[in-house]
C-alpha cells in the first residue's frame, strides 16, 4: 500500500486521520494506525461505534444545513474521503451546495484530490486550523466561499485533536465571529464524563506521538456554542429536552436524542450539536 502514498507521509507514527479511517472500515491506513486503534479498542470498544456514528452524524447535519438553505460549507478537519462525504450529503438537499474541505494531514489531500475530483463545487485544501489566514486567503476558499453569505462551518471531531496549549476554542471564535448572520456551526467533540477515561484515552493517543489534543468533558466541549442558537436534535424538530446530545442520536430517524449513551459502561462518546448564528 505504501507505494500509493506521497513521500511526505509519516508511516511510523499513527495519524488521527488514518486511525479514524481504520475505525470507519477504510483502507487508507497503515499497520501502525491499526495497532494504535486496537490498543484503544481493548479498553474503550465504544470508540468503534463512536467513529461510525460520528460520520453518520456529519452527513445528517450537512444535509440538514443544506435543507435549511445553506449553500456553502467549510469543512475543517475534513478527514479522508469515505462513501458519504459532506458534498454528497449537502447536495442531496441542495444540488448547488459547495464545499471546501480542509485538513492538515497530507494523506487527506492526496486521497481527497484523487477521489473527489473538483467538479466546480468542491475543493481540497491542505491547511491547518491554526492558520486561519491561510484558509481564508486560499484561492479554493475565495472561489467557493462568499464571505458575505451564510456559511456552514463544520468542526466535526476536530477540536479534540488540538491541545489546550493551542487554545482551540479561542482559535475558532474569530472564525465564528466573522461569519454573517444565518451561518451555522456543525460540531462534534469526543467527550467523557469519567475523568479516568478522559485521562487514559488522552495519554494513550499522545503516547503514540500522534499530534492530538484531549478528550474533554461535555461542559468543556460545549463552550463553543456561546452566542449561537442550538437547533432541536429531534428529527421532527420538536422543542423538547437538551440540544447537545450524543451524535448517534442527533436527528436520527429512529432514535430519541440522548445526552449520553444509555449504557453506563460506555464512557466515551461524541457530543454533537448544530447551531445558527443569530
Ligand atoms: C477524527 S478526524 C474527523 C474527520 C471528519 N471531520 C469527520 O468527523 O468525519 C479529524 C481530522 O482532523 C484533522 N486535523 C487534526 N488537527 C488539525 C488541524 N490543526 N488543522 C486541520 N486539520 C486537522 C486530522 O488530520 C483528521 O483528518
Amino acid at each position: 500500500m505504501a507505494d500509493h502514498f506521497p513521500p511526505n507521509i509519516n508511516m511510523e507514527v499513527p495519524s488521527a486521520a488514518r486511525m479514524y479511517d481504520y475505525l470507519l472500515g477504510g483502507k487508507d491506513n497503515f499497520e501502525v494506525d491499526r495497532k494504535a486503534c486496537d490498543v484503544l479498542l481493548e479498553r474503550v470498544p465504544e470508540i468503534l461505534p463512536l467513529a461510525n456514528d460520528n460520520r453518520a452524524y456529519l452527513a445528517r447535519a450537512a444535509e440538514y444545513a443544506a435543507a435549511q438553505g445553506l449553500e456553502q460549507f467549510l469543512d475543517l478537519g475534513a478527514g479522508l474521503p469515505t462513501a458519504n462525504n459532506t458534498h454528497h450529503a449537502a447536495q442531496r438537499a441542495n444540488p448547488r451546495a459547495r464545499v471546501v474541505y480542509v485538513d492538515n494531514d497530507p494523506i487527506v489531500l492526496a486521497h481527497g484530490r484523487a477521489l473527489i475530483t473538483n467538479s466546480g463545487e468542491t475543493a481540497f485544501l491542505l491547511a491547518d486550523l491554526r492558520d486561519t489566514e491561510e484558509i481564508f486567503s486560499a484561492p479554493e476558499t475565495r472561489r467557493l466561499i462568499d464571505r458575505d453569505m451564510p456559511t456552514a462551518l463544520m468542526l466535526v471531531a476536530l477540536l479534540h485533536c488540538l491541545p489546550d496549549s493551542d487554545d482551540p476554542f479561542g482559535l475558532v471564535r474569530p472564525i465564528i465571529d466573522s461569519l454573517p448572520s444565518g451561518s451555522c456551526l456543525i460540531y462534534s467533540h469526543m467527550v467523557s464524563d469519567d475523568p479516568a477515561t478522559r485521562e487514559w484515552v488522552t495519554d494513550r493517543v499522545l503516547s503514540y506521538g500522534t499530534p492530538w489534543g484531549r478528550v474533554r468533558s461535555p461542559e468543556e466541549a460545549a463552550v463553543i456554542f456561546e452566542g449561537l442558537d442550538l437547533v432541536s436534535p429531534w428529527n421532527d424538530g420538536r422543542d423538547e429536552g437538551p440540544r447537545l446530545v450524543d451524535c448517534a442520536t442527533w436527528r436520527h430517524p429512529d432514535r430519541n436524542p440522548a445526552v449520553r449513551p444509555a449504557d453506563p459502561n460506555v464512557k466515551l462518546w461524541e457530543m454533537a450539536g448544530v447551531a445558527f448564528k443569530p
